[in-house]
């Protein structure tokens, strides 16, 4: 398959670039910026696309790619910072740019070029930069200039690099999908890049690597580790173990309907573990968030491991790990940032489990994991469900976890997704759910008092869980979550909406 690197320089637009790509058809994969040319030429991508980046090209210790990397007479495309890396690279300069620009500046087109192909002469597009090329590197050209920058893009005189000052891949940018789809004209690349391929070559490939072996996955029912347990479910059959840990803590229905989708619809081999009383006997009297979510985390593992050692003779652990996390693993600037909660989902498992690890998904992003879900014939329900915690509803119930506030959450937690799904929101929002406070209310029902807990909702939008904004749900909708809650679930007669974004607030409550 033909393909295009993008090379990371820690924008925040990487990602992007290589969606944007694949919307067009080119499987596009992102390395670290100092990727050597020997790695490249082992690749044989088609292009190079070189990112944008935070860091300047002659200040402190800038990320640089490998020179010789020019030499290999790959296509080039340097956006914002990389053109800026690339007229560095090749004996230009770089200076602070006398006015810079930022937002939506227009460009105008000098000459013609075939970057610019089909592309109207001045057009509206998206700047970021403080510095900016001030002497092209012998045998390039300019291309395009702003009112306040002269060289807002050049050419190489073999037409086979380019540099752009804006962001082609930001949506702002008119023609911006055009200048990309240009960029793969020049590479010659195949467009060849399809969700059915992909599963195609996925099935035979992991056919080959397990051949008669056997895999375990952890399976939570979440859209990742479902899509994963489908698609190894066709391509291995029987020699799949999925393990299902019923930990008591899901929300209403859900383990049956997973046992039933999962058994039923897609005949996948799923041992049912029925953990509910280990997980609550854990946390009796536990108050404290990080704690919950630690023994959590702990028990989980301990459960699996033993359902693993019944199984016997596994030699693969597969998991849903999607390309986002991969990234950040090889971000340019992916230092650790500080801890606000300690993680736990069916992909955390130990490496001490001595299993080679088979993640079918790693190169794909989450829209992509859905077309596999919905190509393999998954149900809605599955595909774009919710996120949900691997701690479950152990971090919506503040204070502590009893068989009693469980049922309460759930119940209250079911009438939210049910009236969140009936007025048509439900795929328009991050997430929507119930937290249980720890704190009771005076109410009046009928001609008595009632002294009963109160529910906070919580509805965010947000595109990857990082930031989030409160759901502006229109009234009527939280007007009739609030009295079928009040009315239906014995033991709340209060319902709060909470209206904080993320950062400063998280959006699980603990
Ligand atoms: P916070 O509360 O940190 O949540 O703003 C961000 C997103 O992550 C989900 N979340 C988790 N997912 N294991 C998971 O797999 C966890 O331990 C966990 N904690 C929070 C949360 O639901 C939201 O979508």
């Amino acid at each position: 398959m033909d393909k295009i690197l993008v090379l990371d320089f820690g924008s925040q637009y990487t990602q992007l670039i290589a969606r944007k790509i694949r919307e067009l058809n080119v499987f596009s994969q992102i390395v670290n910026h100092d990727i050597s040319s020997e790695q490249i030429s082992r690749i044989r991508p088609s292009g190079l696309i070189l990112s944008g980046s935070p860091a300047s090209v002659d200040l402190g210790e800038p990320p640089l790619p490998d020179s010789s990397i020019f030499r290999l007479g790959i296509p080039v495309l340097g956006i914002c910072y990389g053109m800026q890396v690339l007229a560095k690279s090749l004996g230009g300069n770089v200076a602070k740019a006398g006015k810079r620009e930022y937002g939506r500046v227009k460009i105008h087109i000098d000459g013609k070029s075939a970057i610019f192909r089909s592309v109207k002469s001045s057009f509206i597009c998206w700047m970021s930069h403080a510095e900016e090329v001030v002497k092209l590197p012998s045998g390039f050209k300019t291309i395009a200039h702003t009112d306040n920058c002269k060289i807002a893009a050049m050419v190489s005189s073999d037409w086979k690099s380019y540099g752009v000052q804006f962001h082609p891949e930001v949506i702002h940018t008119q023609f911006g999908k055009d200048i990309l789809s240009n960029f793969i004209d020049i590479c010659a690349c195949k467009r060849d890049w399809r969700i059915s391929s992909f599963i195609k070559n996925s099935i035979a490939q992991i056919k080959e690597l397990v051949g008669d072996d056997k895999v375990i996955l952890g399976l939570s029912g979440g859209v990742d580790s479902s899509v994963a347990a489908v698609l190894l479910n066709e391509a291995i059959g029987r020699n799949l173990h999925c393990v299902f840990v019923n930990n008591g803590l899901l929300r209403k229905g859900e383990p049956d309907k997973i046992r039933r989708i999962f058994t039923k619809d897609f005949n996948i081999n799923l041992h049912y573990v029925n953990a509910q009383n280990d997980f609550i006997a854990r946390l009796e009297g536990v108050i404290d968030p990080e704690r919950k979510r630690k023994i959590i985390g702990a028990e989980f593992i301990r459960v699996f491991n033993a359902a693993a050692k019944d199984i016997g003779n596994i030699k693969y652990l597969a998991q849903g790990t999607l390309y986002p996390d991969v990234v950040e693993s090889l971000s340019a600037f992916g230092g650790p940032s500080a801890k606000i909660k300690t993680h736990h989902n069916v992909g955390g498992l130990p490496k001490r489990m001595k299993l080679k690890l088979i993640e079918p998904l790693r190169f794909l992003f989450k829209d992509e994991v859905r077309k596999i879900g919905r190509a393999l014939n998954m149900p809605d329900d599955i595909i774009y469900r919710h996120p949900f915690p691997g701690p479950g509803l152990a971090v919506r119930i503040l204070g502590e976890v009893t068989k009693n506030r469980l049922a309460i959450l759930r119940d209250a937690d079911a009438i939210i997704i049910q009236e969140i799904k009936s007025s048509g929101f439900y795929r328009n929002i991050w997430q929507s759910f119930a937290v249980l406070l720890p704190v009771k209310s005076v109410g009046v029902m009928g001609d008595g008092r009632t002294y009963e807990y109160v529910l906070a909702l919580r509805a965010v939008s947000s595109k990857d869980g990082m930031t989030a904004d409160w759901a502006k749900l229109p009234y009527g909708i939280l007007e009739s979550i609030s009295n079928r809650i009040i009315n239906e679930v014995k033991g709340i007669n209060r319902v709060v909406y909470d209206i904080s974004s993320k950062p400063p607030a998280t959006i699980e409550w603990e």
